[in-house]
């Protein structure tokens, strides 16, 4: 699911009423995390998010990725989603870890946050839902325009999706939010290269070089045509120096 903005129709992912009655419907599964597990994602958290940041969780789902961070090491994650279903469960799973807090927010109105509250918020799966339900290109600004306000200059907005350059860079790559964005491209989880396959392989933890207009060069060849793209959007400011010591990856 979720391949191209063409299958949204399926269902109405941008739909509250339609997040509840899965979230009531599943409640004996008890998670799912979407796309991808924190194991695969933690080389990118502990470049740019270090664990001592205030984090927000947009859309967070009853997935396993904020426990697993907290158990990382992370110290303080506010965690945000429409359904009021998953935000009770999660409030009520997770009530002996203070680490973790839960808010059922609309993340196009989160104006409960004063400007610049975060270093960073990590999305995975939520703008993709905006972007399958009705006005998405009004949501979808409405979103990012609300993630702009609540980072702190140099913070990082951590976007983890199925949409390449060409459906997800005219949304988050505007002179109004002043983002400078690296991407990176990694293979869903349990891919492998098809018998035979000659293509060279990729390393995973590297940013993949990207056009002046931030899109794929013509020749990049994608290893898994359902890739995962990680964009990391860094609010520039006063404070942010894009040379950061910090920003080194650890293993
Ligand atoms: C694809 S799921 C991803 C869940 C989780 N982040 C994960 O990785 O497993 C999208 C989540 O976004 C939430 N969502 C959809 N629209 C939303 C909105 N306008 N405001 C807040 N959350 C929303 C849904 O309730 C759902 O939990």
């Amino acid at each position: 699911m979720f391949t191209d903005e063409s299958a949204c129709n399926t269902y109405n992912y941008g739909d509250s009423v339609y997040w509840d009655a899965r979230y009531i419907h599943e409640a004996s599964a008890g998670s799912f995390d979407w796309y991808q597990r924190y194991h695969a994602l933690r080389p990118f958290l502990r470049k740019y998010v270090p664990t001592s940041s205030r984090i927000l969780m947009v859309g967070c789902g009853n997935a396993v990725m904020s426990e697993d961070m907290v158990k990382d090491g992370y110290e303080d994650i506010m965690n945000v989603d429409i359904s009021c279903v998953a935000i009770e469960m999660m409030r009520r799973k997770y009530e002996h870890v203070p680490q973790l807090k839960y808010l059922q927010m609309d993340v196009r109105d989160m104006g409960f946050f004063l400007d610049d509250s975060f270093d960073s918020v990590i999305d995975k799966g939520t703008l993709d839902s905006l972007m399958c339900g009705t006005d998405a290109p009004i949501s979808a600004s409405q979103m990012l325009g609300e993630v702009s306000r609540l980072l702190k200059p140099g913070g990082t907005y951590m976007l983890i999706t199925y949409g390449d350059p060409t459906v997800r860079m005219p949304h988050i790559n505007r002179p109004v939010y002043n983002w400078k964005i690296d991407l990176y491209i990694i293979p869903r989880p349990g891919f492998q290269k098809p018998p035979g396959s000659t293509s060279s392989p990729k390393s995973h933890l590297s940013p993949v070089r990207t056009t002046d207009k931030g899109m794929l060069p013509a020749d990049y060849v994608l290893e898994d045509p359902d890739s995962h793209y990680i964009y990391v959007c860094t609010k520039m400011g006063e404070s942010s120096d894009p040379s950061d010591p910090r920003l080194i990856f650890d293993q």
